[in-house]
């Protein structure tokens, strides 16, 4: 594979040439089965970064340069990114510049990568990763905390470096994902990226890295704006997923699926005076085959269920589900409440076993019958 180191360079005049010699003469002849390449993402710094960078690369052949105006970290990922891209570039590394990334890890996001992963997370908060011990306290309790919130409000746990920066990216991820990487273009790309990655279901590994000290310059953040920014980024995307994303949806569907069997009632009984039960019953049959449909091709339209024999069998198996959640959960919880608390409050009962059902339904959709794919 074509493989890019891609450094954003900021004021790193006093880092980068070590970085890069340490890159070229100790870490890539280690690499044999990828061609491995630099590219520096350098914002016009003040400091003539940019210049040392041309200096080097007639000594460094596979060093590249791309130059811009200073719109923060993120937009100068997505400008390198897709200039790597457009040179070849197969996998793309994050990497900080000023050494806190230990280029000694390469080799080990790389095998990943060889088993198939899409993106290679470096992670300071699994077993065998770290934040400096030297950090003060305060700067810790930020780093942890900060994870730590992003994981919760996003409700995924399985990463847990989100804000981190060291990564191995394929390029498939990175153009699939462009498109929606325009509105945070300072460090909260690095979590709307990954968030996004998680969304589409690409695979995605963690690799424990230490994060070292920085020795020379200083840190480009700016902690306040940046929590800010990701603090607004983490909310409304995570209420997005939530009201308009596949629950959004399955909500909306079940409306329907609630008036479709309120219509037939009232009609058999009303118009053809048929049997209130024979009514409700049919119109539950109608709702639930409406309700099928509906999330096969709009609420899970990205697991839609293909073939007629395997259609056959998920409709049977929503039938069935359907007919537990109602019959078990929902009335259920209206008995056992009638029970312990008196028919008196049935009404909640019912409103309470109707949310457990929403719950339940949604779980066995999501789990069993759209069961989520592995990006392909
Ligand atoms: N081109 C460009 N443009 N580079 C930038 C910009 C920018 O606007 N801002 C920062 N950089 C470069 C820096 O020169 C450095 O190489 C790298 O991006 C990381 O910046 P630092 O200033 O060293 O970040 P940090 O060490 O404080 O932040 C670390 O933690 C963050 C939050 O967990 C990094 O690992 C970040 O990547 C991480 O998001
Ligand atoms: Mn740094």
């Amino acid at each position: 594979m074509n493989v890019v180191v891609i450094i954003p360079t900021f004021n790193e005049k006093g880092n980068i040439e070590n970085l890069i010699d340490i890159l070229e003469e100790e870490v890539f002849p280690k690499i044999k089965n990828h061609e491995m390449r630099i590219l520096i993402a350098d914002d016009n710094s003040p400091d003539g970064t940019a210049r040392e960078i041309e200096k080097l690369m007639s000594k460094w052949k596979n060093l590249d340069l791309t130059t811009g105006e200073k719109k923060g970290l993120g937009a100068a990922y997505v400008r390198a990114m897709t200039y790597a891209v457009e040179k070849g570039a197969d996998v793309m590394f994050e990497m900080d510049a000023d050494l806190q990334h230990d280029p000694a890890k390469i080799p080990e996001f790389l095998k990943k990568m060889d088993e198939g992963y899409d993106m290679v997370i470096g992670t300071r908060y699994s077993a065998g990763g770290s934040i400096p011990k030297e950090w003060p306290f305060k700067r810790k309790m930020f780093s942890v905390l900060g994870n730590l919130l992003v994981r919760t409000i996003l409700l995924k746990f399985s990463i847990h470096d989100w804000t981190g920066g060291y990564r191995a990216v394929k390029k498939e991820v990175f153009i699939k994902e462009k498109p929606e990487l325009t509105d945070f273009k300072g460090y909260t790309f690095q979590v709307s990226f990954l968030n996004k990655a998680v969304r589409d279901g690409f695979r995605i590994a963690e690799v424990p890295f230490h994060f070292g000290e920085r020795h020379v310059g200083s840190s480009k953040i700016a902690p306040m704006a940046y929590i800010i920014d990701l603090l607004k980024y983490v909310i409304t995307a995570s209420l997005q997923e939530k009201l308009f994303g596949p629950f959004g949806k399955f909500l909306v569907v079940g409306g329907t699926g609630f008036i479709i069997q309120a219509v037939i009632l009232r009609a058999m009984v009303g118009v053809w005076k048929i049997d209130p039960t024979i009514s409700n019953l049919t119109g539950a049959v109608a709702a639930i085959f409406s309700n099928f449909n509906l999330n096969n091709i709009w609420t899970f339209k990205t697991e839609k269920i293909h073939g007629l024999m395997q259609y056959l069998w998920k409709l049977f198996n929503f039938y069935a589900t359907s007919a537990v959640g109602v019959i078990l959960i929902q009335t259920g919880i209206i008995f056992l409440g009638d029970n312990l608390f008196g028919k008196k409050y049935y009404f909640w009962y019912f409103i309470f076993g109707t949310g457990i059902l929403l719950i339940y339904n949604f779980t066995v959709y999501r789990l069993i019958i759209w069961r989520k794919q592995p990006h392909k």
